[in-house]
């Protein structure tokens, strides 16, 4: 099979990457990745002799039409991704993960190709901390930021291009993803990495926030569960049961790297901050057998921070520009 993987220099498609190479050898993959700020071409250097890596953006109509048509599947992980970043500039958002979408639903339908579209739960808005419920596929969309209001409009996208088009696609929605060659702007691994330079992690509001939270490997097995074995047309929600709360996440990292435990300084909020995310998977471990393999969010934290202990050079020139970005936010 023809895999087209968009966004594969980034967090999850990178990984994406790796992983599929280990576990489908007989695929051939392309990644087309623009290498924005949020891209790492170091990430898929183990893999660079076994792939075709293709530098352009899905928004270019002449080379998405292309890249779909020698492929046989695509594999859509390619956006803007951080809800901060699209409270301070909201266009990038608007063009990649709505026009870009746009693109490639257009060339999968002129080519008649299969596209898996990746989106995360955020679409769905947030819970209160004493809500019972959980997001399911039938909650309505209520996105509350530039980055989740333009991943709900590619879902919408996708999701019109199915009935409207009859493509043949399937989405997920998953939640929040920590694990190795995460950029260091996002929660995770800018407290790692401040925490190996001598800086405090950064909490911001009162901590109480909740996200749902899963290894980025299990979110990648999940995708391929889908393709394997999901139904055409349909969305599958991916989650692990990992709710804890921001406050609880900075504990655990500061006792795994032997810090005080209030060792940590509140910052401003973002505005208008979602609460609490949380996902239930059912449908998605009924239909595929799909069950995540890391349950235990200790075990997988260390990992995580054993891999950024292990590779400075990956993401310390990364590092100083994402500060001086939250430097600049008051973040
Ligand atoms: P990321 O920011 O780490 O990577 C995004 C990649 O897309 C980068 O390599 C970037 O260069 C590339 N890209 C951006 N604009 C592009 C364009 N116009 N053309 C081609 N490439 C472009 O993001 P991530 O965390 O790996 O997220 C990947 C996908 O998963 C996104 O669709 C995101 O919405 C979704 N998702 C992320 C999470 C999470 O916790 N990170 C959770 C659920 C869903
Ligand atoms: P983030 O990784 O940006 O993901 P998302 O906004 O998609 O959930 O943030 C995760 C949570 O961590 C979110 O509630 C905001 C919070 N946060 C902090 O408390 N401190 C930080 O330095 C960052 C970057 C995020």
């Amino acid at each position: 099979m023809r895999v087209l993987v968009t966004g594969g220099a980034g967090f999850i498609g990178s990984n994406f990457v790796l992983r599929i190479r280990q576990t489908r050898p007989d695929w051939q993959i392309t990644v087309l990745d623009s290498l924005t700020y949020a891209a790492n071409a170091d990430s898929l250097a183990p893999v660079a002799d076994e792939i075709e890596f293709v530098q352009g953006s899905i928004a270019d109509e002449v080379l998405i039409d292309r890249l779909v048509a020698a492929n046989d599947l695509v594999i859509h992980f390619a956006a803007e991704s951080h809800n901060d970043n699209s409270l301070d500039n909201p266009y990038p958002f608007v063009e990649t993960n709505v026009i870009g979408t746009f693109r490639i639903l257009e060339a999968v339908r002129k080519h008649g190709k299969r596209l898996h579209h990746i989106s995360t739960d955020e679409v769905y808005g947030d819970l209160e901390l004493d809500d019972p419920g959980r997001f399911s596929e039938t909650t309505p969309l209520n996105p509350s930021s530039p980055y989740s209001s333009t991943k709900a409009s590619a879902d919408l996208l996708v999701r019109a291009w199915i009935r409207s088009f009859d493509i043949t696609a399937t989405l997920s929605n998953c939640s929040n993803n920590y694990g190795p060659r995460q950029h260091v702007e996002k929660f995770i691994p800018r407290q790692i990495t401040g925490v190996l330079q001598g800086v405090k992690p950064k909490l911001y509001g009162s901590g109480e926030n909740v996200r749902d939270w899963i290894h980025v490997d299990d979110h990648n097995d999940a995708v391929v569960s889908i393709i394997e074995d999901g139904r055409p047309g349909e969305t599958y929600l991916i989650g692990a049961d990992g709710e804890q709360n921001n406050r609880e996440i900075i504990a655990l990292l500061l006792e795994l790297m032997g810090k005080p435990a209030d060792w940590f300084e509140h910052v401003n909020d973002r505005p208008g901050h979602d609460l609490r995310y949380a996902i239930d998977s059912s449908k998605l471990r009924a239909e595929t057998g799909w069950l995540p393999r890391y349950s235990d969010i200790r075990s997988g934290l260390q990992a995580t921070i054993d891999w950024y202990a292990a590779n400075p050079t990956w993401w310390t020139s990364s590092k100083e520009a994402a500060e001086q970005v939250y430097t600049r936010l008051g973040r």
